[in-house]
């Protein structure tokens, strides 16, 4: 025999018994999103890794370590999308959906890649549910688009979330306060570990994320940027959450809130779980005004989310699995009544019903106990005394014609 071939590390198979609490997940997730006014779309699995360098940007974790990016023989470079933001503002843009009333607002659950180190709730290959609201900078957009992410959690039963809200303000709000902060880590960088060290000139804002003690005092009296906004993005941002307020959803304004993506302006906020330990974040998302123009097209604000498939599931209450019923098994007593006890089942099928028929060549006890055990409504057995229907709730038996079984049930 050969080696085994397995699965690639940090990659998993939905099995039937899994894929029940993700149908009914999704199904929920879709009517909420659907409800608020939300279209699906699915962009392809690769694209050009020019979108993710430009639009997710190059300092980011992402772009620099994370994806999988191949060449195809003219020297084209093509990523496996390690998020969904990007493609869908390409979409927007490729389709001109800025002709359609604004914002577009558009929702995906798809699957993502990124190469990072695998562990309980982080894999190579995972699943997001998004959206993405695309054409206006009002803040209710963001405040609308928090509620919805809280919704879609709530009717998960996500355990234990909390949520951290904050403001990025605009590029120039943020040049001036990184050159300050690198300025202030700069003075104290004796203290900070070797890798904040490192990155102060490419992403000095990722020093809040560090749990390196040393680190964490400095950053303890570090400037904020919360507090260097200027006025029209405070303003955005107490409308947002005044509108939140409104809408009775508790968050905790958090000033060191960093994303893993460069395109973020204005509002940014993380739904984390403490029923999920390390990897404790379950979905986050912001606004990203600039990213349409890096990506080459005009001006647009955007304002969306993602959230982790799996980490939802992971941090939430299985919900009841209802399987489709089945309502009528056919059995058969020999071999020569097969065709017959098929062509029943699928003209079963046809008309609506759970359908199953014998496929794995069981004796008739080992049918009816299969019948059983999938609890079918009822039972028909084809024999030499023609068919007899067997009605499992009520234990009855009787004699009918085969054409007739379908009248039967259906009453
Ligand atoms: P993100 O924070 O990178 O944002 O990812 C969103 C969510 O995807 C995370 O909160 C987590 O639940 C899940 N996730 C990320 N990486 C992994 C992984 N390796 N394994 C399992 N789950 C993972 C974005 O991707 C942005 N595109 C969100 C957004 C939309 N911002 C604006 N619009």
């Amino acid at each position: 025999m050969s080696d085994r071939i397995q699965a690639p590390r940090g990659t998993f198979d939905v099995l039937p018994e899994d894929a029940q609490a993700r149908a009914a997940f999704e199904a929920s997730a879709k009517t909420i999103l659907e409800r608020a006014g939300y279209e699906r779309i699915e962009t392809p699995t690769f694209e050009a890794t020019q979108l993710f360098a430009r639009g997710v940007g190059e300092s980011t974790d992402v772009v620099q370590k994370e994806m999988y990016t191949f060449s195809e023989a003219d020297g084209e470079s093509f990523t496996l999308r390690p998020e969904g933001t990007a493609p869908v503002c390409r979409a927007y843009l490729e389709h001109g959906m800025h002709k359609l009333p604004q914002p577009v607002r558009l929702w995906y659950l798809s699957s993502f890649f990124r190469r990072e180190r695998p562990q309980k709730g982080r894999y190579r290959q995972f699943w997001q549910i998004g959206i993405e609201a695309i054409g206006s900078d009002d803040p209710a957009v963001d405040a609308e688009s928090i509620l919805l992410l809280a919704e879609v959690l709530e009717a998960a039963k996500t355990r234990e979330l909390r949520l951290r809200l904050s403001s990025l303000g605009t590029p120039e709000t943020r040049a001036e306060y990184r050159d300050e902060l690198q300025r202030y880590l700069r003075d104290n960088e004796d203290r900070l570990s070797p890798e904040v060290r490192d990155r102060i000139d490419l992403n000095p804002l990722r020093a809040f994320d560090a749990d390196h003690p040393g680190t964490q005092e400095v950053m303890r009296a570090a400037p904020l940027l919360l507090d260097r906004l200027h006025d029209d993005d405070r303003e955005h941002f107490e409308t947002v959450k005044q509108l939140l307020d409104a809408a009775g959803l508790a968050y905790e304004v958090d000033p060191t809130l960093v994303r893993g993506l460069d395109y973020y302006t204005r509002t940014v906020f993380e739904f984390t779980s403490d029923a999920l330990g390390a990897q404790s974040g379950v979905g986050g998302g912001g606004r990203y005004d600039g990213l349409i123009e890096q990506i080459g097209g005009p001006a647009t604000p955007g304002m969306g989310w993602a959230s982790g498939v799996e980490r939802i599931l992971l941090a939430s209450t299985p919900q009841p699995a209802v399987a489709p019923p089945v309502d009528l098994y056919v059995a058969y007593a020999k071999p020569e009544y097969k065709t017959e006890a098929f062509r029943l089942a699928a003209d079963a099928r046809r008309a609506g019903h759970g359908a199953r028929v014998e496929l794995g060549g069981r004796s008739l006890k080992g049918q009816l106990k299969q019948a059983d055990r999938a609890g079918a409504r009822y039972v028909a057995i084809l024999g030499d005394e023609g068919t007899a229907l067997k009605d499992m709730e009520t234990g009855e038996q009787r004699d009918v014609e085969t054409g007739t079984v379908m009248h039967h049930i259906r009453r």
